[in-house]
């Protein structure tokens, strides 16, 4: 089948990429020249693992491509819509300028009977307005939406080998066409068993909000949790081993400390409870408010726990901060935990370094006033406490004795419950925790 995708930055690039793996010919549309040329020269934009040998095998195929004009989507049958939707500046709702001018731009090569399926995350609605659009402006091209649910991280993974399909489909014949359609491409994955749910627009749309949302509840609920833990002395994360081995409950996302981050779950939210409020389902939605309270009073919590570790005060103080990316294996700082505390940090007169196995370059450009470092050794030099906020696997396999030679003192702030915690205190740190009593 012949494809187009329309966007190229995360999701888009690793779903061209992943197409061709499925047999199919691709083309990707972005309007950034770099990327495009980058992606044309089999160089990631981002880190991802496993994305650029995916990226070097499809274009050794011949059957992938990227353009920045998008009279080269032509021809598709299907054609994908990976486009940001970010949060509006100033505001919980989504912007959806991006999703409307890939649209718009499409019209002008669409043909009837091709599919436009939307992959971005969008309010609820979006692809009924968009349908009405399409099949106005091009009589018998349809509208598809056709969530994704890949994690930065293991996108390959999860865009080859999802747990689910969903399509959100128009009524009528043309769902059956839309549908048959959607089977095509993912021939392979359908073959395998893999469940799918085929539904009504708004369905769709909402699967993958209330999806993120249930996702971040849990991980608002757990650091509820620790909340009470600080309080009382107990412990965050036996307590969630413990409740997690009920199956209905489970342990996964139940990882208690900085809280989330990142391009997705918080903007997500947000534009979730401003939808409900424009329906006038507000009311649904107001325990939203409270994940986002938690989540982000986690970040204060840990700015205090630092102040508490350094004697009462922040002034002068070197913190070396372990973890600029949302989360590990990612560059990406978009709404980044560690560089939130990172800032706060420094804006209460620490001396603050900052390192990051992978985002240090994003990192500087997007936080020119925080001081980057190349390694943990380095950022760490003389500090007088250090805090571990993304758990890198570098960091939870630091060497506890060497890395206490770098030092002024030995004081370790663990953000995320990654580190062993005996190994640490036995090589004389002080070890404090978000949750867990002081080890
Ligand atoms: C998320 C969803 O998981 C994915 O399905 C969706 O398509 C996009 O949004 P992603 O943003 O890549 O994916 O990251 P995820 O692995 O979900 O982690 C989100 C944040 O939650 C990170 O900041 C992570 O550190 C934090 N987190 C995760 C916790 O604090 N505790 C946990 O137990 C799990």
């Amino acid at each position: 089948m012949r494809i187009s995708v329309i966007g190229c930055g995360y999701l888009g690039a690793v779903h061209a990429a992943s197409m061709v793996e499925l047999g199919h010919e691709v083309v990707g549309v972005d309007v950034d020249e770099k990327r495009v040329a980058a992606l044309c020269a089999a160089r990631a934009p981002f880190y991802e693992p496993g994305f650029e040998d995916l990226l070097q095998r499809a274009l050794a195929t011949g059957r992938l491509g990227f353009s920045t004009d998008v009279a080269d989507a032509a021809g598709a049958q299907v054609h994908f819509l990976c486009v940001g939707t970010p949060q509006k500046h100033g505001e919980y709702a989504a912007d959806l300028r991006y999703v409307d001018a890939a649209v718009e731009s499409l019209l002008a090569v669409l043909q009837p009977g091709e599919v436009v399926a939307g992959k971005s995350t969008v309010p609820v609605g979006t692809a009924a307005r968009l349908a009405d659009l399409v099949g106005g402006k091009v009589p018998g091209a349809l509208v598809a939406w056709n969530p994704e649910f890949l994690r930065e991280g293991f996108a390959v993974q999860d865009t080859l080998h999802p747990d689910r399909l969903v399509y959100g489909l128009p009524a009528g014949p043309d769902g059956g066409t839309a549908e048959r359609l959607l089977d095509e491409v993912y021939a392979p994955i359908v073959a395998r068993g893999t469940p799918k749910v085929a539904t009504d627009y708004a369905t769709a749309e909402m699967v993958k909000t209330a999806a993120n949302s249930f996702l971040a509840t849990k991980i608002s609920f757990i650091n509820a949790m620790a909340e009470l833990c600080e309080a009382t002395g107990a412990d965050v994360k036996q307590l969630a081993d413990a409740i997690g081995h009920d199956d209905r409950i489970g342990r996964r996302f139940l990882n208690a400390g900085l809280g989330f981050g990142g391009g997705c779950l918080p903007k997500d939210i947000r534009a979730f409870m401003a939808r409900a409020g424009e329906l006038g389902a507000d009311q649904a939605l107001t325990f939203l408010r409270e994940v986002d309270n938690i989540n982000m009073r986690r970040r204060i919590r840990m700015v205090e726990l630092a102040r508490e570790v350094l004697d009462g005060s922040l002034l002068g103080k070197r913190v070396a901060v372990l973890g600029a990316a949302f989360k590990p294996d990612s560059d990406d700082i978009r709404d980044s935990p560690a560089l939130n505390v990172a800032a706060q940090l420094q804006l209460q007169g620490a001396v603050v370094r900052v390192t990051d196995p992978a985002a240090v370059d994003n990192g500087r450009r997007e936080w020119p006033h925080l001081d980057f470092a190349a390694t943990p050794e380095e950022a760490a030099e003389r500090a007088n406490a250090v805090l571990v906020l993304t758990e890198w696997r570098q960091y939870r396999e630091l060497d506890p004795v060497a890395f206490g030679e770098v030092v002024a003192s030995r004081r370790v702030l663990d953000g995320r419950n990654a580190l062993d915690r005996e190994a640490w205190t036995a090589a004389g740190w002080t070890y404090r925790a978000l949750g867990r009593r002081a080890g």
